[in-house]
């Protein structure tokens, strides 16, 4: 498969391309186009890949960060098959007090970039039939605490991913998100040092664990693979089944029910 995964000097966007290479979804031969905003660990990843890998450093907010990775993947692989649109961040805050400009950022990387790079990869991707997948959050779903715009960011993207589904569906692209839940990664591993803040959300979390980069990778693995050829426009949640606790959380389920 040609792939080209955004985010992926770290974490899940990393563990995409380590588990594509590992060939349990989709078997090889692979090559990568990597795009990341910080060369250094993009070059180590690519490093570790070998031949098959190649670093294209970029931030996806340029305007123009579509057709400039669409060049590079065609230089590269001479076409794509699957895009692993990946890279997001994530700003705290309440909304009461969000600054423009960082609202605005959140919403340029977690919504429109990915739009920029879709559309400048439909042709390539209408050429091979293939298939798009944007990381989501499990936030898209769920109003979250202290992350300012986040989770109005995400839930604008799994719309907008709905709707390429359908736009693109005829021409043989699917098109999906996966929305992981608490996950271990770079982004996260600040918040989750503190012993009693992760046992706290542990408990939380009906298996009891965090997810793991390599969790949510092979979620969009599966989507971008033949295994899911006939599966469009869904969102795959990967949360450990974290989001069916809401009853949970206010306090039924105790055998006190009246
Ligand atoms: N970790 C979690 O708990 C969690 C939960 C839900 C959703 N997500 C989503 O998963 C995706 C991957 O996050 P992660 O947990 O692997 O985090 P991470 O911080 O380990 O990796 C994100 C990568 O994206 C890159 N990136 C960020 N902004 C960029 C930009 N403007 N241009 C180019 N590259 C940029 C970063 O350099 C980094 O390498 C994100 O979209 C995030 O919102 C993560």
């Amino acid at each position: 498969m040609r792939v080209v995964i955004t985010g992926a000097a770290s974490g899940i966007g990393r563990a995409v391309a380590e588990q594509l290479a590992v060939g349990d979804f989709i078997a090889g031969p692979h090559s990568y186009l990597l795009v990341d905003r910080d060369e250094e660990r993009l070059a180590e990843v690519t490093a570790a890949l070998g031949a098959d890998a190649c670093a294209f450093a970029a931030d996806v907010t340029a305007d123009d960060v579509g057709e400039r990775i669409a060049k590079a993947a065609f230089a590269h692989m001479g076409g794509v098959d699957g895009v692993a649109s990946n890279a997001g961040i994530i700003l705290g805050g309440a909304l009461a007090e969000a600054r423009t400009a960082d609202y605005d950022r959140l919403f340029a990387i977690n919504t429109r970039a990915h739009w920029l790079i879709a559309r400048a990869l439909h042709e390539p991707l209408k050429a091979s039939r293939g298939a798009f997948v944007a990381t989501a959050s499990m936030s898209a779903h769920q109003p979250t605490p202290a992350l300012s715009a986040y989770s109005a960011s995400k839930a604008a993207l799994l719309m907008l991913v709905r709707q390429l589904s359908v736009e693109w569906g005829p021409d043989g692209i699917r098109c999906n998100t996966v929305s992981p839940g608490p996950t271990l990664t770079a982004m996260t591993a600040a918040g989750y040092s503190d012993p009693v803040r992760l046992a706290q959300r542990e408990a939380g979390i009906p298996l009891r664990k965090l997810g793991t980069a390599t969790d949510v990778a092979n979620a969009i693995l599966f989507l971008l693979s033949p295994f899911a050829g006939h599966i469009s426009g869904i969102d795959l949640l990967v949360d450990g089944g974290m989001s069916n606790t809401l009853m949970t959380a206010s306090g039924a389920g105790s055998g006190q029910a009246k």
